[in-house]
């Protein structure tokens, strides 16, 4: 038997992002990752992603955390690894496409503080949409990963994909995401999709899926068989369901082949031991939903990535409409073709699942229409592969004007602008990023942050600390 080549499969680490944006969402707290680092740091991961994305959003809203002060962190603790952050393009990681110097500066900042990689992608993969976040990156000497968004459809065809790849090749990406936010993509495709890309592209590919519908190992492992070069996993506490395939499961598949990570088995059970309480723990509180962790093989049929999986749930949960879930998750693919037959991710997810709840819960197709839906009509988002439905567009903005250029070119810049409204809370430079995308929550966590720094006086600290005596 011939020798074969060794080609150890490289992974990245999705515990402090994504894998927990999945399934509890967002709500792992700085204070809880910080013992592990110094472990994780030691696996020898390709990177370990754990900021951007939903993160900043969560640890504004609902942890009260500065998430720059967190990636700070990471960083010092993070001595061997690399970081990397999810990056949505021009919508940064909000939920509106911003100006260019607003994106400029993020991935500016972003780098100075710690992230070696930033993965870039775009709700409606119109790549003019990541141009300007991709140059900033090469810019300041960050690794621009550009990710495809995976998706379905007829027009989605692998010549689509290869020719995607080629031109993210030749805007000046340093790698090629494929990003399977729902886990659609299925064993067999894996290995046709991979083939194609590492036939006709130099730069690494890595893949990126979730475990919603059940096949997402079968995918790495004809993914790898493929020549894929890095595969997206969390640690087993934190796996499958809506969440990426278990670490330790794809390390122990390839040992003893050429793609054995050389990965210390035993670290990585002490990682998860690690990890487990706290898996128990969101079981207990309700916050991790086991509606979230069996295989929902209808996600093939409704394309709903695993983050929008559990809004529509606590969504529906708020209106005390449970019972309308299946009602809803079959609107998805509905308004989904009516916008365009877009990806569904961030923010195109949310404003596809909120319209769908919005159409269910009213009786009404589009009798609510939220600015954002208007907005996608009206080209804001950028151009989708397929036209949009012209009887839904006329019901939601009329005689609006819809553009066709990248959207970010019709943004004055907004820098100055953001600086003058929010100077009052200005303690670091990054905090005007943090007010640009989210500028009410910003607000309120600068006055609960000024608030905190003036309870400098032990001996009058509130009632809550007192259990620390000074
Ligand atoms: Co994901």
């Amino acid at each position: 038997m011939a020798e074969q080549v060794k080609k150890p499969i490289k992974i990245t680490e999705t515990i402090l992002r994504d894998a927990h944006q999945s399934l509890i969402a967002t709500r792992m707290t700085t204070e809880q990752m910080l013992p592990i680092v110094e472990k994780l740091d030691k696996v020898g991961y390709h990177s370990v992603e754990c900021w951007g994305g939903a993160t900043f959003d969560a640890s504004l809203r609902f942890l009260h955390e500065d998430p720059w002060e967190r990636l700070r962190k990471l960083r010092d603790g993070f001595k061997n690894t690399k970081l990397q952050m999810l990056f949505r393009g021009q919508n940064i990681l909000g939920y509106r496409p911003y100006a260019d110097d607003v994106v400029e500066y993020f991935v500016q900042k972003s780098i100075a503080n710690g992230i070696d990689i930033i993965r870039i992608f775009d709700c409606m993969n119109d790549m003019r949409n990541l141009q300007t976040a991709v140059s900033a990156a090469n810019k300041e000497k960050g690794h621009a990963q550009v990710a495809m968004s995976y998706t379905l459809g007829d027009a989605y065809t692998l010549e689509y994909w290869v020719d995607l790849a080629k031109r993210i090749e030749d805007m000046g990406a340093n790698s090629i995401c494929v990003k399977d936010m729902a886990g659609l993509l299925l064993p067999y495709k894996a290995t046709e999709l991979i083939t194609a890309l590492k036939e006709n592209v130099n730069i690494p590919i890595q893949l990126h899926t979730h475990y919603t519908s059940g096949v997402a190992s079968m995918t790495y492992m004809k993914a790898v068989e493929a020549g894929v070069d890095v595969i997206d996993c969390a640690m087993s506490p934190f796996a499958l369901g809506t969440s990426q395939p278990a670490t330790e499961v794809m390390v122990e598949t390839f040992k003893g082949t050429p793609y054995d990570t050389g990965f210390d088995s035993k670290l990585l059970d002490e990682i998860a031991d690690y990890f487990r309480p706290m898996r128990d723990e969101a079981l207990k509180s309700g916050l991790l939903n086991p509606k979230n962790l069996g295989v929902n093989i209808k996600t093939l049929l409704y394309q709903v990535p695993g983050g929008m999986l559990s809004n529509l749930t606590s969504q529906l949960k708020d209106l005390h409409a449970e019972d309308k879930y299946y009602q809803v998750l079959e609107e998805v693919p509905r308004v989904r073709k009516d916008l365009g037959e877009c990806p569904l991710v961030t923010p195109s997810s949310q404003i596809v699942g909120t319209q769908a709840v919005m159409n269910v819960i009213n009786g009404e197709r589009y009798k609510m229409v939220p600015q954002q839906t208007k907005d996608v009509l009206c080209g804001k988002y950028g151009a989708t592969i397929k036209p949009f439905n012209k009887e839904v567009q006329k019901k939601c903005i009329g005689d609006a004007e819809v553009i066709t250029c990248r959207p970010a070119d019709l943004i004055p810049d907004e820098l100055d602008t953001l600086r003058g409204e929010m100077a009052q809370w200005s303690e670091q430079e990054e905090d005007v990023l943090t007010y640009a995308l989210f500028p009410q929550v910003a607000t309120d966590f600068f006055k609960y942050r000024e608030a905190q720094e003036k309870k400098v006086d032990p001996t009058v600290a509130d009632a809550k600390n007192k259990a620390y005596p000074v």
